[in-house]
């Protein structure tokens, strides 16, 4: 669609569209409409989000007429962006400290551009004070029925200006239609060794839930996600689901505030705690993304959508040649295997094993550089041991690119052990307030990103390693939350830290992007501490998880592939879960890890040769139906439960919905009764399907059959030979075929 084309009695394309004689505008994707509008007297608010529009309808703006005194008709006002201000008391998104003690903005309607075909801004200025700013940006991806929110603040005053709070956007579910109709607000919470726990809430009124990280970034404590779903009633079906993410890797909000009169508002943005940005007059600033989108195909549409939407972003922002024909490496890593014991013979001896497993890409895990024995030292120091390789990294990568395999290493650029030369020599280069100690953890402190020698010195080093050492990928690290959040010998506000500290990091990896556009980037922090939509979009994947037993990994993937796109979100098969306390088959180790990308971290040193066999195996098998894999969507059959943890089982589709991947875990069987069968989705009803299914050999068919998609849907697999044990599993594959 061209700018401004106006459409009465027509379908609506997908596209941005403004109503002929209203100032509204219609964001109308494949299945949803989003619409926005200026009221009589200036007011931005919502009109519609939901159901796809086909008619440009005349969608009045106006202010919910409740006059009572207590109930301010501008307070439920559905309001894009409600700013703290004249009688506004729910839930605010902006909040400005202007000259002469004023705190209060009124922010009113003042012009429109659409840009493009997908790109929309509506200007705002402040009624009080006409030269305070604000921009609001849209931009709807058409195909996942989801809009992408900031807005850009400017100070057109002749005065300085902080901002107390910044968060970038509020969304309006529609209200609810009656008493009976109760919805469900799904979030992820989470710890170290335990991300991404999905969790559901009834919504009540009066009552306000707030997602968060205070520690600087992302973090494990809980995720930047929010589903909001109808619970099915005797009245509804309950399949519309309302559901957002941000894209910014530092600390973050998000609420979701509900009242009686059945009205939802969600904010979201840069945590308000502490945060400060100073506009000087003539300035701008503007805020991360935050991305919401509706689907009437309940969590499985959710689920299907965020992921694609990611993907979608990371490959236009990464611009590099891994478009879905190149699928991502099964790698080896060494760390829960060796740790820090890293030297040149011990790696090469675990290249020599991995190498003929099929392995694609050799790792290197902490402890290759300064004097980095244990956590206590070395780190910032990023210089290869002269101890563990006299001759750099550089034999040893060749060494591993001669057994065809890409050549990895860990990096922690962001911290500093203070017994390390770098700290002694720049012992200013870290957060740290004068005068307040500088709390340790994990025997580290943290550099300080906002600055732009610091910046400097990552990027060399980091970037002189790769190229010295020809590196094909980089596992990011960072191992502890921020304190002492500031900026020394800086004019401005110091609260600005947090942001161009967060700001410092994504420019650090867009630049070893830009230099290396081959460079494969995991992203991790103590596991999944960074797994958001603004990592991805410089990082290829994430380490989902330092948890790599995997009944804990399917509940962890559950919550992951909410917004992960698979082939970003990494497994590993590695010695957890076979100790003394459980023995976890091998088999079922690499079925819970092939839902994703794959990585084997076993020691391979204590692998017999059947072990070895059979990852060979596995391996090979997984090769085959990566492409699905990777690039499908992955949807939950049975969701895996904390509660009994009996069985779980996912479905990852080809999107021509020719070819699927079904993997079948039952963790116990205590009871006689025979496990139900497992029924697939997303088949064609009319299509025939090849179904073969491998249990604990993969060199073995344990079942090969054909069905008609309906039938495999409706009657479902049979897997008898997940009954009657502890710990069993299949992989099933699924393909159209003509016979
Ligand atoms: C934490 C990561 O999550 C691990 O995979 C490993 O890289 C260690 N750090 C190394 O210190």
């Amino acid at each position: 669609m061209t700018a401004w084309t106006v459409i009465v009695n027509a379908a609506l394309d997908t596209g941005i569209h403004k109503h002929p004689s209203l100032d509204t505008w219609f964001m109308v994707t494949k299945k949803s409409t989003y619409v926005v509008g200026a009221s009589a007297d200036g007011y931005v608010v919502n009109l519609h989000w939901g159901k796809r529009l086909t008619q440009l309808d005349n969608l009045n703006a106006t202010v919910t007429p409740k006059t009572l005194s207590q109930n301010p008709p501008i307070t439920y006002a559905l309001e894009e962006l409600p700013a703290f201000g004249g009688l506004r008391y729910r839930e605010h998104a902006l909040k400005v400290d202007l000259p002469n003690g004023i705190r209060e903005l009124n922010l009113l309607y003042s012009g429109a551009k659409i840009k493009g075909d997908n790109l929309l801004d509506i200007e705002l200025h402040d009624g009080n004070r006409t030269d305070f700013k604000v921009t609001l940006h849209y931009e709807v991806d058409t195909e996942n029925d989801m809009i992408r929110r900031s807005y850009t603040v400017k100070n057109g005053l002749s005065d300085r200006v902080n901002l107390d709070m910044a968060l970038s956007a509020a969304w309006h579910p529609p209200t609810a239609l009656n008493v009976d109709e109760k919805r469900e607000l799904l979030t992820l919470a989470g710890e170290w060794n335990n991300e991404a726990q999905v969790q559901s809430t009834e919504l009540k009124p009066g009552v306000a839930h707030t997602i968060e990280s205070t520690r600087g970034f992302t973090d494990h404590v809980s995720f930047p996600y929010f589903a909001i779903r109808q619970v099915p009633s005797d009245v509804n079906p309950g399949t519309e689901v309302y559901f957002g993410t941000l894209a910014w890797g530092g600390s973050w909000e998000i609420t979701a505030h509900t009242n009686t009169y059945g009205q939802i508002r969600i904010t979201g943005g840069m945590h308000h705690l502490d945060f400060g940005w100073t506009l000087e007059p003539g300035e701008s600033f503007t805020t991360p993304v935050f991305i919401a989108g509706f689907t009437d195909e309940g969590i499985p549409g959710a689920r299907r959508r965020v992921p694609r939407h990611a993907r979608k972003y990371q490959q236009a922002s990464l611009q590099t040649q891994k478009d879905d024909s190149v699928y991502h490496p099964i790698l080896y890593n060494s760390w829960e295997a060796v740790t820090f014991d890293v030297t040149y013979d011990k790696q090469v001896s675990l290249a020599d094993k991995a190498a003929p497993l099929g392995v694609e890409l050799f790792v290197i895990d902490d402890g290759w550089f300064g004097d980095r024995d244990n956590d206590s030292a070395g780190l910032g120091d990023w210089y290869p041991s002269k101890k563990k390789f006299p001759n750099g990294l550089k034999p040893l990568a060749d060494h591993v690119h001669d057994l065809g395999m890409k050549f990895g290493v860990w990096f922690e650029p962001e911290s500093v052990n203070p017994n390390s030369n770098l700290y002694r020599e720049h012992p200013d280069w870290v957060l740290y307030y004068d005068g307040v100690p500088r709390y340790e953890a994990r025997n580290q402190l943290l550099l300080n990103l906002g600055k732009p020698e610091v910046q400097d010195y990552i990027y060399d080093r980091v970037s002189s390693i790769i190229e010295e050492s020809d590196i094909d990928y980089i596992k990011w690290d960072m191992n502890r939350p921020f304190q002492g959040v500031t900026m020394h010998d800086y004019d401005r506000n110091p609260r600005e830290a947090w942001v161009l500290i967060a700001r410092g990091y994504h420019n650090l990896l867009a630049k070893l992007k830009k230099r290396f556009p081959d460079l494969w980037i995991e992203s991790c922090s103590s596991g999944g501490g960074r797994m958001d939509l603004s990592v991805l979009e410089y990082a290829d994947q994430v380490w989902t998880s330092d948890n790599t037993r995997p009944d804990a990994r399917l509940t962890i993937q559950y919550g992951a592939s909410l917004f992960l796109p698979p082939r970003a979100m990494y497994g590993w098969v590695t010695d957890s879960g076979e100790d003394d306390n459980v023995h976890i088959p091998l088999s079922f180790r690499f079925h819970s890890s092939f839902m994703g990308g794959l990585g084997v971290g076993a020691n391979l040193n204590n692998y017999s040769e059947k072990e070895m066999n059979e990852t060979t195996g596995w391996i090979s098998l997984y090769k085959r139906l990566r492409p699905v894999i990777q690039n499908g969507d992955l949807d939950w059959l049975v969701p895996p439960s904390r509660e009994g943890q009996f069985i779980a089982a996912s479905q990852t589709t080809s999107h021509d919905q020719q070819e699927a991947v079904i993997l079948a875990f039952r963790m116990n069987s205590p009871f006689s009764a025979a496990l139900n069968p497992v029924r697939p989705r997303y088949l064609k009803d009319d299509a025939l399907y090849r179904v073969q299914i491998w249990l604990e050999d993969p060199y073995k068919i344990a079942e090969e059959y054909t069905m008609s998609g309906a039938l495999l849907m409706h009657k479902g697999i049979s897997l008898v030979g997940l009954n009657n044990a502890m710990f069993k599993s299949a992989v099933i594959y699924l393909k159209e075929s003509s016979n």
